[in-house]
């Protein structure tokens, strides 16, 4: 039980990752506030929680507007009385194109959601977390913002964006207590990744390919590496990202 007492907030909550994430906080015996943009999604995450036992709350939160996000850590705090662990996963407005190709609209939204959103999080976790001295916090970010990703140039920068601000806001609040770090995944089978394949069909056929493993992850496997960092089982950690990635960035193609 590697949360044991604490209370846990998970952003994009309803779906994926997120919702990987609020299970695994709820299993490790965290109080956990589900929040996304669609109620109905983090609504059935509450309830999977409440089935196994656990305690939950839903927020319908939309991470790029401002007024959500403070209302959400407000309500978070209210209903729970503080608020230890977070995940900032929440990411969205994904395009796929050549550069040039790409309206500046999508450019907006990507960077509006993905990492605009990201820093408002940011923004009011951390005088919530000031206020019970300190917790920890895990942006996710992704491969794609540390090596680049062809057809995918708003979504790439906005998540090196989010590994930047990770840094940052770990480097002003380590004296505080609040420990903030990146993970960043690699391929994982979720929604969000079929819409991808959907899109750009060849990617499907190559992805599992450029894994070491040869495989995509699943949602679960990124969860645990968020539940170790939010954990005091990281208590010397912050400031740094965890590539869980199935061996991305090292080169298996002589093999
Ligand atoms: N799946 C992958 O292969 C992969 C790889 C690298 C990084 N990631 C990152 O992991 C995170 C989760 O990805 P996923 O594949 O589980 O996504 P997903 O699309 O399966 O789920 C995302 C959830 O976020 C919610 N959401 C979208 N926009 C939102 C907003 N503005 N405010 C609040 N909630 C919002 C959606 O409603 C949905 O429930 C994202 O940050 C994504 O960029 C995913």
């Amino acid at each position: 039980m590697l949360l044991e007492n604490k209370i846990g907030l998970v952003t994009g909550g309803g779906d994926g990752i997120g919702r990987a994430t609020c299970l695994a906080f709820a299993k490790d015996g965290a109080k956990v506030a589900v929040a996304d943009v669609r109620l109905g999604p983090a609504e059935e995450t509450v309830a999977l929680i409440e089935a196994m036992g656990g305690e939950a709350i839903a927020i319908q939160a939309d991470v790029s507007n401002a007024q959500d996000v403070e209302a959400m850590v407000d309500a978070t705090v209210k209903h729970f009385g503080r608020l230890d662990c977070v995940s900032n996963n929440a990411a969205g407005g994904a395009t796929f194109a050549l550069l040039p190709d790409m309206e500046e609209a999508n450019w907006d939204k990507c960077q509006s959601v993905t990492l605009k959103g990201v820093w408002l999080c940011l923004k009011y976790q951390i005088p919530a977390m000031l206020k019970n001295g300190g917790g920890a916090i895990v942006n996710i970010s992704s491969l794609s913002g540390v090596r680049g990703e062809a057809m995918q140039s708003p979504y790439s920068a906005a998540k090196g964006g989010v590994i930047a601000l990770t840094r940052t806001a770990a480097a002003e609040w380590a004296r505080d207590g609040i420990r903030i770090n990146a993970v960043n995944p690699g391929g994982i089978r979720t929604a969000g990744i079929k819409r991808y394949f959907e899109k750009v069909p060849h990617a499907e056929k190559n992805t599992a390919g450029v894994h070491a493993m040869r495989r995509l992850g699943e949602p679960e496997e990124v969860a645990d590496a968020v539940c170790y960092l939010v954990s005091d089982r990281a208590s010397f950690i912050t400031g740094t990202t965890l590539d869980v990635d199935g061996g991305i960035m090292i080169n298996p193609h002589t093999l």
